[in-house]
């Protein structure tokens, strides 16, 4: 982490007004994901980390959605927009929520892949420069949607362009306004309120305040940024996925440079919010999903899907299994093929093995599920063996019923254990058998087999010739 200061003096806007019409969507904008955390929630906590004085976020379309979202931090105050009638106007609705402060930054809520360090070079540079607009700018290979930024003859900023109202000339220009901004407080409301909408969408236009600065005699100024990506709006899906693309290239980096061995990093899925431990392997094809967590030295893959799943250290997932709201203590085995359900916990040195599926189940420590077995709202003790195709009947069409398993238990293949059921510590069942009463320890419990015939003589049958 690099340390950035503290703005005590810095009033943040977070526009996110706009339904985003080109994502064609019943959701609002902002909260579409970027690896598993809302657009919104990623422009938040990289503004957080400034530690502003405060944010305001703007909202009118489904503000009640965006709002229920992001719930309540202390330094954050919401501002409605009734009518999305400009970026200009989003932000000028704010104007009695902010005091005492030296500047407002003003970012946008569709730009995921902004960094904290790239907002505090821009306060920075805007505070060095003694400008009352500073405007950061890049240089990219597509301009296509952005504001271009227009430069008079002795190369200083003079206005701000929209797609929508530029001539060939004008979108030719392949430096483009990132849409973030940080200007004077004393300045800004002056100018937002001599803002006029005669342009091609009828709005009211931010970028329209450099041009009225520079009338009134201000100054403004540009500053660039290093990594243009940074700026990349999502204002589609097409731009959705680029800026998942380049957020994932950007934490399987992080989590390479933090220990974890990440094999064929372009098929993985990880996101955001995932916690990984080090000397983690994580092979081919895996997604790692939502509140994941991976304790050190564990190896997952290929193609394991874990969601909301956490692993203490050394636990080993072979291909193809998948995980959901489930914990697995250390030295486990699961897989290839298993399948945990929400509800699964399991003890260490657990061994859940191919076709096994494990819902709403405790087991604890050293037991063994390993082939072709289901095993639902059962609490199992240590040091088991449950034979392969043994089945826990929790379900008699109405309800679920648990069935409990001591420890040291050794239950026989293909055995039907038919809830709710006990099976007490030491017991052995034969396989085969169907499982109805309390099962006592020790001994051999199993149920009435039928007889084996012997037909002598039998002949196979034979293939029909035609
Ligand atoms: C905007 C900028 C453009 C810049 C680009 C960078 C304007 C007019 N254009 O274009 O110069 O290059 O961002 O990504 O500022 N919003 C509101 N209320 C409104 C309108 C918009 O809150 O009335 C919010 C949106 O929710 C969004 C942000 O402002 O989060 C930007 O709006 P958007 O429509 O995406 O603007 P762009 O066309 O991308
Ligand atoms: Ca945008």
């Amino acid at each position: 982490m690099i340390s950035l200061p503290n703005y005590p003096d810095l009033q943040v806007c977070v526009l996110a007004a706009g339904q985003g019409k080109r994502m064609h969507s019943s959701r609002p904008k902002v909260l579409h994901n970027v690896l598993g955390r809302a657009m919104i929630d990623h422009v938040l906590h990289t503004v957080e980390e400034l530690t502003p004085k405060a944010i305001a976020v703007v909202t009118g379309h489904a503000s009640d959605q965006v709002r229920a979202h992001v719930g309540q931090p202390a330094n954050l105050e919401w501002v409605i927009q009734d009518k999305q009638l400009g970026t200009g106007h989003a932000v000028k609705q704010c104007e009695k929520v902010i005091r005492n402060v030296r500047d407002v930054l003003i970012v946008c809520g569709d730009t995921p892949l902004l960094r904290s360090k790239t907002l505090s070079d821009l306060v920075a540079a805007h505070r060095a420069g003694g400008a009352s607009v500073t405007v950061l700018t890049a240089h990219v290979g597509n301009p296509f949607g952005y504001g271009r930024i227009k430069r008079g003859a002795d190369g200083r900023v003079v206005s701000i362009v929209e797609e929508k109202d530029a001539s060939d000339e004008e979108r030719a220009i392949a430096e483009v306004s990132s849409g973030i901004y940080c200007v004077r407080h004393e300045d800004l409301f002056d100018l937002l309120h001599k803002l006029g909408n005669n342009n091609a969408q009828g709005e009211y236009y931010l970028p329209d305040i450099v041009p009225l600065a520079l009338a009134d005699g201000k100054s403004v100024e540009t500053a660039g940024m290093q990594d243009c990506d940074e700026m990349l709006g999502v204002n589609n899906r097409a731009q959705l996925s680029q800026v998942e693309e380049k957020m994932q290239a950007r934490i399987v980096h992080d989590w390479q440079m933090k220990g974890v061995t990440i094999e064929k990093p372009d098929t993985v899925r990880i996101e955001a919010t995932v916690n990984l431990g080090t000397d983690v392997t994580i092979q081919a094809g895996c997604y790692l999903i939502g509140s994941t967590r991976i304790g050190d030295g564990c190896r997952v893959g290929p193609y394991a899907v874990l969601v909301d799943a956490w692993l203490d250290d050394d636990v080993e997932v072979f291909a193809f299994s998948h995980i959901h709201s489930a914990n697995v203590g250390g030295d486990s085995q699961i897989g290839p093929f298993g399948r945990l359900r929400p509800g699964a916990v399991l003890g260490e040195d657990v061994h859940v093995g191919n076709f096994v599926e494990i819902k709403n189940s405790i087991i604890d420590r050293g037991s063994k599920v390993n082939h072709l077995s289901y095993i639902g709202d059962t609490d199992m003790g240590s040091y088991c063996n449950i034979g392969a195709g043994s089945i826990t009947c929790n379900y008699d069409g109405a309800n679920k019923h648990r069935t409990r398993i001591g420890d040291r238990v050794f239950v026989g293949s293909d055995t039907k254990l038919i809830a709710p059921v006990e099976v007490q510590s030491g017991a052995t069942i034969g396989a085969g058998s169907i499982i109805t009463k309390t099962v006592a320890s020790g001994g051999l419990t199993l149920s009435e087999r039928p007889d084996q015939r012997h037909v002598a003589g039998w002949q196979r049958p034979t293939k029909n010739k035609d």
